[in-house]
């Protein structure tokens, strides 16, 4: 009988662990420009000094408290139309992931992943295109383990929603193993199914809800995502699309 695939072997094989750096994202794409890196590869760090979130955000952690790493994965022919797959992978491996420690998460539109509108982790996907392909992609994953204070961010903690301590080695090894589980489902090309369980994690997904654009708030229902990403709310005036500046989501009092 053949082995069953060891999804373990593939992500995370090798890891770079560092106590300090800029940012594990920067680190890995000077690697990755350097040609030193090989798919699959983590690079960890106790400590950003300049850790990055999306929109030019900064992104803070306290030291040697969390998980911050990133995930270096290289393709030899990935349409770039494909690149949210790599998003709903990312993201269904994380809220997976949480499920496994007690935790029941809610994707928001595109990659943050909250408990109770808090934010457990984040999510900067940085991809190298050549032409139409992605060549590569560097995936900064920031995930709170036991970190309890977070001042006045609206932010939780693995710690604190199970009222335990985990060991940051343990959450990486478990969150290494739904990556490879469902990064296994990417590269056969299961989309559809992984778009399907990203929608059933996604907060809002065909509930009416209240967000604002630029023209105000209103109430409109999220119905999918476009091909090139775009997030995709149904409201009176028709079928909307929008980039992620585009729109805030209004999470108080809308518990999905
Ligand atoms: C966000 O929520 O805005 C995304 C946050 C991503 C943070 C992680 S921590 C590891 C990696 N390195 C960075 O500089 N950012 C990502």
């Amino acid at each position: 009988m053949l082995a069953s695939p060891n999804y373990k072997s593939i992500l995370g094989q090798t890891k770079i662990h560092l106590s300090s750096v800029d940012s594990t994202n920067n680190y890995a794409a000077n690697m990755l420009k350097e040609g030193l890196i090989k798919h699959g590869t983590v690079i960890l760090a106790d400590e950003q000094t300049n850790g990055r979130g999306q929109r030019g955000s900064v992104w803070q952690s306290e030291p040697g408290m969390n998980l911050q790493m990133s995930l270096i994965l290289t393709f030899k022919n990935l349409n770039i139309v494909d690149q949210r797959f790599i998003n709903s992978f990312i993201s269904v491996a994380t809220v997976k992931f949480l499920e496994r420690f007690g935790v029941k998460a809610k994707i928001k539109w595109p990659n943050d992943i909250l408990v109770d509108d808090k934010k457990i982790a984040g999510i900067l996907i940085e991809n190298q295109l050549n032409k139409q392909q992605i060549s590569s992609t560097i995936i900064g994953i920031g995930l709170n383990v036991n970190q309890v204070n977070f001042g006045d961010l609206l932010a939780t903690s693995l710690k604190n929603e199970r009222g335990s301590f985990v060991s940051i080695a343990e959450a990486l090894d478990s969150l290494l193993l739904q990556l490879n589980v469902y990064f296994d489902k990417f590269q056969k090309n299961r989309y559809s199914e992984l778009e399907k369980l990203y929608f059933d994690y996604l907060w809002g997904f065909q509930k009416v809800r209240r967000f604002k654009d630029k023209n105000g708030i209103f109430n409109g229902t999220i119905t999918g995502i476009s091909e090139s990403g775009l997030l995709i709310i149904q409201t009176n005036e028709g079928e909307k699309e929008y980039d992620i500046k585009e729109v805030n989501f209004l999470l108080e009092e809308q518990k999905d």
